[in-house]
């Protein structure tokens, strides 16, 4: 089957080398398989962990995975971040150059349901990789933060230089966490890493809890698309390759120790957080209307109340982002979301 596009990868002179060999952390996941093949298509020697578990059809992971399995370079360690002694001997015996941690409980509501898979994945599995960094150091740790970390927050757009002390998830708590821990592990053992906030990814791939995946399979089903806060709810909506761009730029370009306190995201420790978002917010309605043209359906709508732990507008200041990397996502919704109806056709 032909693979279909999905969006030009933007071109920047100032790329550096990648590491010889990169820990993948739920690569299985949507964001993990697509940083993944980039990674060999790099010629990066990738070892890809993830569990596999149920919270969503393992059988799409395994899918995943199955693009993956063969190629060159890359090999799959089944294993359970909550798992310390295993992880440690992966890192024992793979020898990381380098570190990009993605695998995680995600979901903001599910986090209402079941909060313990969440101190599991998130702060028991990051203190894993933490520690395994610290004692077979890596060049970089670079992990997912979320931008659900800004929470209750109001100011627009959302900076890395804001305070982030009021989430309204166990999610976002734990990501928040992480940023934490990763910057004691910076100033106390030298860790140097990065806290990635992503913003709403999506792309072929994607996530059956994720909006997008959710108003398609209702639109071709036929049934009313739920929208919440009555559709007045905007999301800064970040295309896929544009994330794992973010991410390859970010792998080589790890923080230095030394700098200076400027806010609540900078200190001397080799640690930063970066906004990976394209600036661009979109409304609901606008997603609703792409995949409408796109699937050639119109779509019946359920106007609903706002959701315990959603927050009404996310928007990204990347200007953090552009500095580091020379690089900030731009492919438009309407192209990211034709290549995701592109392999929802081919693959669903
Ligand atoms: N997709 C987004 O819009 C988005 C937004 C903000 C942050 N993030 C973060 O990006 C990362 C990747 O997200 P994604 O959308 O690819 O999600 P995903 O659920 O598709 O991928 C996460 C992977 O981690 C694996 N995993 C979970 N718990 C594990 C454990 N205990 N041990 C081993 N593997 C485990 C899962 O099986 C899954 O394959 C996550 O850390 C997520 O919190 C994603």
């Amino acid at each position: 089957m032909n693979e279909p596009a999905i969006g030009t990868p933007p071109s920047h002179p100032s790329r550096l080398p990648l590491p010889a060999r990169v820990l993948v952390t739920g690569v299985a996941g949507f964001i993990g398989s697509h940083v993944a093949a980039r990674l060999l298509d790099e010629g990066v020697e990738v070892l890809g962990l993830d569990d596999l578990n149920p919270y969503y059809d393992p059988a799409l992971k395994r899918a995943r995975l199955a693009r993956l399995v063969d190629r060159p370079g890359f090999r799959f360690a089944h294993a359970d971040l909550a798992d310390a002694p295993a992880i440690d001997a992966l890192f024992a015996t793979f020898r990381p150059g380098a570190v990009v941690h993605l695998g995680a409980q995600v979901g903001v509501r599910y986090s209402l349901v079941d909060p313990n898979a969440y101190v599991r994945a998130n702060l028991v599995g990051f203190a894993n990789v933490a520690e395994a960094c610290r004692h077979h150091p890596v060049s970089h740790l670079l992990f997912a933060s979320s931008s659900s970390v800004y929470g209750a927050n109001t100011t627009q757009p959302f900076a890395e230089a804001h305070a982030v002390d009021h989430p309204v998830s166990l999610y976002a708590a734990t990501k928040r966490a992480n940023e934490l821990h990763a910057h004691a592990y910076a100033e106390r053992f030298g860790l140097p890493s990065t806290g990635m906030r992503f913003f709403t990814v999506y792309g072929p791939w994607s996530r059956p809890d994720m909006a997008v995946w959710g108003f398609t399979e209702a639109l071709l089903a036929g049934r009313p698309i739920p929208l919440y806060n009555h559709g007045e709810m905007r999301r800064d909506l970040t295309y896929v390759a544009d994330v794992v761009e973010a991410v390859v730029r970010l792998l080589p370009r790890a923080p230095v120790a030394g700098g200076a306190y400027t806010g609540p995201h900078r200190s001397a420790a080799p640690f930063r957080v970066v906004n990976v978002g394209r600036g661009a917010p979109v409304g609901l309605l606008d997603i609703v209307h792409t995949l409408e043209a796109l699937f050639e359906r119109t779509a019946a709508l359920e106007l609903l109340p706002l959701q315990p732990g959603d927050v009404v507008e996310t928007f990204a200041d990347v200007s953090e982002l552009l500095a580091v990397t020379g690089y900030r996502p731009s492919t438009p919704l309407a192209e990211g979301l034709a290549a995701f109806a592109a392999w929802w056709r081919a693959e669903r």
